[in-house]
C-alpha cells in the first residue's frame, strides 16, 4: 500500500495559496466513498443532500443528525485521504451554541468528520465562531440555502440585487473573520462569486457559481448520472450511470427468468422431478 498524504483543514488554504484548485463531491457510503477518495477528490461531503438523493424525500428538511452521523461513519470508513466533511441537518445549530458544539461534536467524534458544514451568513457567525473556539472546523454555506427552501419560495435561481450582493459580500467576510476554513457559494451569480473569491483569504467552494471559485462541489449522483429524477442546469452529467444500472438490473431479472444465471439453472430446471 502506497503512503498518501492526507488531506486537513490548513490544506485548503494552501491549496488557494498556490492557485491549485479543489475538488469536492458528495458521499454517502463507504463503498462510493473509497472509489471518489481513490479518484484524488479532495474534500468529501456527507451533504444533508442525502434526503433527497438517498432517502427519497422531498427537501433537506426532514435529514436527522443521527441520520448524518450514520452515514458520516460509512464515509469516513471508505476514505484514505480526502478531508471528510459532514452537514449540519436543519436546527442542529439554529437554536443556540451549546446545542450546536454538542451536534457538531457527534459529527467529528462518532462520524469521523474532520469538519462540518452550516449554511447561513450573519445570523449563524457567533455559531461558526463558538465551534471554531472549542476546537470544529466549520464550512459556511451561502447563496441558495436548501434548508430554507420554504422561505426562499423554492430552489430557483435568485436575482442578485446591489443589496443582495453586499449582504453576501459581508456575510462571507464574516464567516471568514469567525474562523471558517471555507465557504460554499450556491448558485450565486459567477461575478459576484469572483468578487467573493478575490475578498477572502479562506477558498471559496462552488456549486453553479460559474468558474471563479478556488474549487467546485457537486453532488456526486448528479454528475455521475445516477440521480435522474431533477437535474440542475449547472450540472455537467459525466457518465450516465442510471441507465447503466437499469439495464444491468434488467438482464439480471432476464437471466434468473430465462434460466441463464447461474450457469445451468436450465438444465437443472429442466431436469427436476415434477411437484406433486
Ligand atoms: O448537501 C449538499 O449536498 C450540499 C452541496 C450541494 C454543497 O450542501
Amino acid at each position: 500500500m502506497t503512503d498518501v498524504v492526507p488531506v486537513r483543514i490548513p490544506t485548503l488554504a494552501d491549496m488557494k495559496r498556490k492557485g491549485m484548485r479543489i475538488s469536492m463531491l458528495t458521499a454517502y457510503d463507504a463503498t462510493m466513498a473509497a472509489l471518489l477518495d481513490r479518484a484524488g477528490i479532495d474534500v468529501l461531503l456527507v451533504g444533508d443532500s442525502l434526503g433527497t438523493v438517498i432517502l427519497g424525500l422531498e427537501t433537506t428538511l426532514p435529514v436527522t443528525l443521527d441520520a448524518v452521523v450514520h452515514h458520516t461513519k460509512a464515509v469516513s470508513r471508505g476514505t484514505r485521504r480526502a478531508l471528510v466533511v459532514a452537514d449540519m441537518p436543519f436546527l442542529t445549530y439554529q437554536v443556540n451554541a451549546d446545542e450546536a458544539v454538542r451536534n457538531a461534536g457527534r459529527l467529528l467524534q462518532e462520524g469521523g468528520a474532520a469538519a462540518v458544514k452550516l449554511e447561513g451568513g450573519a445570523p449563524v457567525v457567533p455559531v461558526v465562531r463558538r465551534l471554531v473556539d472549542v476546537g470544529i472546523p466549520v464550512m459556511g454555506h451561502l447563496g441558495l440555502q436548501p434548508q430554507s427552501v420554504h422561505q426562499l419560495g423554492g430552489y430557483r435561481r435568485r436575482a442578485y440585487g446591489p443589496r443582495e450582493s453586499e449582504q453576501l459580500l459581508a456575510d462571507a467576510a464574516a464567516l471568514e473573520a469567525a474562523g471558517a476554513c471555507a465557504v460554499v457559494l450556491e448558485v450565486v451569480p459567477p461575478d459576484l462569486a469572483a468578487q467573493v473569491t478575490a475578498q477572502l483569504t479562506v477558498p471559496t467552494i462552488g456549486i453553479g457559481a460559474g468558474p471563479h471559485c478556488d474549487g467546485q462541489v457537486l453532488v456526486s449522483y448528479d454528475m455521475l448520472g445516477l440521480f435522474d429524477r431533477f437535474v440542475p442546469p449547472f450540472v455537467r452529467q459525466y457518465a450516465q450511470l442510471a441507465g447503466t444500472v437499469t439495464d444491468a438490473a434488467r438482464q439480471f431479472a432476464d437471466d434468473v427468468r430465462e434460466g441463464r444465471f447461474p450457469a445451468g439453472a436450465a438444465r437443472r430446471r429442466a431436469g427436476r422431478r415434477p411437484r406433486r
